[in-house]
């Protein structure tokens, strides 16, 4: 990068969401827009019982329904090489492992799906799948967290084992404790796009799939892992996401059942979750019940830390995420210790969702460190300034880079928080108690391998190729940006083509890794253009030889708007276009690897995110004035979607704190708001204004942009921002998400 980057080509003219209009007007393609020749139609019937047999399943009466091409049970499903287990077929096959559609007759949750219906057309499968009757030998389920912590269980493998620095439970001895224990419910993802799948076998053991999936390369290794079949010949598109927020980030069963029914019936099988399947077969953020003990000395200094977590995870398969690795190196402290468990319950195996485990613990962490506070009558941004860690307490490392204090303060001021009182309840506007409340987060700023291929076309366009997935968060905009301030290239003449396999690898989408990852390897791929055409540059015929200049290196060049000129003497240039046309080039083509580096440093994100809000006293009703979100995550590639990422990550924290809870009638395990009327999630009318401020610093050793990742820590720290507001306003802990008006009246 030769200018001083990023910022100058955002802060003057932003570039707006690339495929953005297509979007909103309805023109671009999501997987259950393909219709293909002879497609046929799926629908999955669900178990009504959420753990026991499937006695008896009576399939006769929608086969007979018109249309019907087949029913799929696990009584006559073809066999998926994948899933069977050796010599032994009558070992349980579903320990510790996914899901097995149609596998045998055992039901480990409410709606797992036990019948595949396949008819010819939508409205046909939907009338067939009614008619399916299957009945039960009921087992005794569980799914409640809350009545069954006592369950957990350490999770297999390393990560997981008990974490302690210094000496275990020591805020017990502190001279200022704080114990409390903090509860969220099941959250669900639900975007806007249901779960869906266009499977077409081209050939006997050929395969195309268009999928919801955050990453078509590792959709295409559980597919090939399934069905033993070569990579090459399996094809997964997903070139157009709805959101996802992490639940594509695996293959779910209902793939599997869309790929299985199109090999039965011989033709295209379309498969679209309804709104209800997308509760109980596609994963949750798991409930979490969690313990935090802090302990401080009368000036503020934390002197231990103690996180205890319990959430759920599947009766039949181990999830798990990071909920109280937040509380090993947020905040310097010598005695920190850890605890994580799972407990199985009768559901679907949960899935990340957006700042998995962070945005979880963060709520505890930063609720408790809220309450140390108040109890130490000290700001609570003061007390964070008091136990700041300098360098990473959990690897002893230093960070590669930290702006939290900055965001500190640039989001204080922002929000006003001067005016806010120590003491609850001493705020009030007429008939609302006012208050005011901050959260952190953090997140490890990952950056993984990808391969990116740039093709510089004649007419001076650059094409990207790479097959990473873009799930929303608008990573065609970042690689365009990329590539716009590397190469010298207007916007328009940059084009990006991705998720697809077959495209270059790039990684899947999850984690905030994808600016980090595919950036870099935009980013080599342009200095690698660049230094071709400084070498055609020097050839004999190019203007700079003409002007003597017999060889020009990429340092001795401008790259502007699609034009080399020599810094020298700009009046000698060439446009991109010209200098292939004189080469009697077509295309300059390059293609790059950009792998993830040695860590000597301790790379993370971070935020703060502060929100101003008002209780009203009668009713308890709570209304969200103003969020300010504060983030270091290095250079900002697109300023505009950056901003974009984070307010809607801010809409997902205030959801979490104040509206999100999938119940669950637990007499019969099964969800009973598996709607979106029921299952409340913000609208407009319940966001306010949300200020984004980046620091916008470089990190200098993470990559060559400097770029940090955004998607995790838009919203880890807003639940706790909400809960520490609600309680300044209030004077009232709520401790249990949602936190909904019953509980403060
Ligand atoms: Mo995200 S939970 O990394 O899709």
């Amino acid at each position: 990068m030769d200018k001083q980057s990023f910022f100058d080509t955002q802060a003057a003219d932003p570039i707006d969401r690339v495929g953005g209009k297509a979007k909103v007007t309805g023109t671009a393609r999501y997987a259950a827009d393909e219709k293909l020749q002879g497609m046929a139609y799926g629908f999955l019937v669900g178990s009504t019982v959420a753990k026991g047999r499937i006695k008896t399943i009576d399939t006769k009466e929608a086969e007979r329904a018109p249309g019907v091409l087949a029913v799929i049970t696990h009584m006559n499903a073809p066999k998926i090489p994948g899933y069977q287990t050796g010599k032994d077929p009558s070992k349980p096959p579903t320990a510790g492992q996914p899901l097995r559609i149609f596998y045998n007759s055992e039901i480990f949750y409410y709606d797992q799906p036990i019948a595949l219906v396949v008819a010819d057309t939508y409205e046909r499968v939907l009338h067939a799948a009614k008619l399916v009757k299957a009945q039960y030998e009921k087992a005794a389920h569980q799914t409640n967290l809350e009545t069954n912590t006592d369950k957990g269980k350490i999770p297999t493998g390393p990560r997981f084992e008990d974490y302690s620095r210094g000496e275990a439970d020591a805020y017990k001895k502190a001279a200022v404790k704080i114990e409390q224990e903090y509860y969220h419910p099941i959250e669900v993802h639900n975007p806007m796009e249901l779960g869906n799948t266009v499977a077409h076998w081209e050939s006997k053991n050929k395969l195309v799939v268009y999928t919801k999936t955050q990453g078509v390369e590792a959709t295409r290794r559980s597919i090939q892992d399934a069905f033993r079949l070569p990579a090459e010949n399996i094809t997964v598109h997903a070139e157009q996401i709805g959101g996802a927020f992490g639940m594509a980030l695996r293959t779910w069963p209902y793939e599997i059942a869309a790929i299985l029914g199109a090999q039965k019936v011989g033709r295209p099988l379309k498969l679209v979750l309804h709104r209800e399947q997308m509760f109980t077969n596609v994963g949750h953020r798991p409930a979490t019940m969690q313990k935090i003990g802090l302990g401080a000395t009368a000036d503020g200094k934390l002197t231990g830390i103690t996180h205890e977590a319990t959430a759920n995870t599947s009766a039949y398969e181990e999830f798990t995420e990071a909920t109280v690795n937040i509380s090993q190196f947020l905040y310097a402290c010598p005695n920190v210790n850890t605890r994580y468990r799972i407990v199985p319950l009768n559901v679907c195996t949960p899935i990340w969702m957006r700042g998995p485990g962070e945005a979880t613990g963060s709520f505890a962490l930063e609720s408790a460190l809220d309450e140390l506070a108040f109890a130490l009558n000290i700001d609570p941004i003061e007390l964070r300034h008091r136990n700041h860690a300098d360098t990473d307490p959990e690897r002893n490392l230093p960070w590669s880079s930290k702006y939290l204090k900055e965001c500190y303060q640039m989001g204080a001021e922002k929000i006003g928080w001067k005016a806010r009182k120590l003491q609850p309840r001493s705020l009030q506007d007429g008939d609302w108690l006012v208050g005011y409340g901050m959260g952190s987060g953090a997140f490890g700023a990952f950056r993984w391998a990808a391969t990116v291929k740039g093709r510089l076309q004649q007419d001076g366009t650059l094409l990207l190729q790479c097959s990473v997935n873009d799930m929303g968060p608008g990573t065609a905009t970042m690689m365009t940006a990329v590539a716009v301030d590397v190469m010298g290239l207007p916007t328009s003449k940059v084009r990006v083509q991705t998720g697809s396999t077959g495209l270059p690898p790039g990684p899947t989408q999850g984690g905030s890794n994808v600016t980090a990852t595919v950036g870099s390897a935009v980013h080599d791929v342009c200095m690698a253009l660049k230094q071709e055409m400084a070498a055609l540059a020097s050839k004999e015929g190019s203007p700079f030889h003409t002007a003597n200049v017999h060889s020009v290196k990429v340092e001795d060049l401008n790259f502007e708007d699609g034009v080399i000129s020599l810094k020298k003497n700009p009046a000698i240039k060439i446009s991109y276009s010209d200098l292939l046309q004189q080469n009697g080039l077509t295309v300059l083509e390059q293609t790059k690897e950009s792998k993830g580096q040695q860590q000597q440093y301790s790379m993370y994100s971070f935020s703060v995110h502060f929100v101003k809000l008002r209780v009203h006293t009668a009713t308890g009703r709570i209304k969200i004035d103003h969020v300010v979100s504060c983030a270091d995550a290095g250079t900002i590639v697109s300023a505009k979607t950056a901003a974009s990422q984070m307010i809607g990550g801010a809409v997902g924290g205030i959801g979490m704190a104040l509206m999100e809870d999938m119940v669950i009638d637990h007499r019969f395990g099964r969800p009973i708001n598996n709607n979106l009327a029921d299952y409340h999630v913000p609208v407009n009318a319940d966001i306010p204004e949300v200020d984004v401020l980046f620091v916008g610093k470089k990190d200098p050793f993470i990559n060559p942009m400097g770029s940090k990742g955004l998607g995790e820590i838009s919203l880890i720290g807003v639940a706790p921002a909400v809960a520490n507001a609600v309680f300044n306003a209030t004077g009232k802990r709520i401790r249990s998400l949602p936190i909904t008006p019953d509980k403060l009246i």
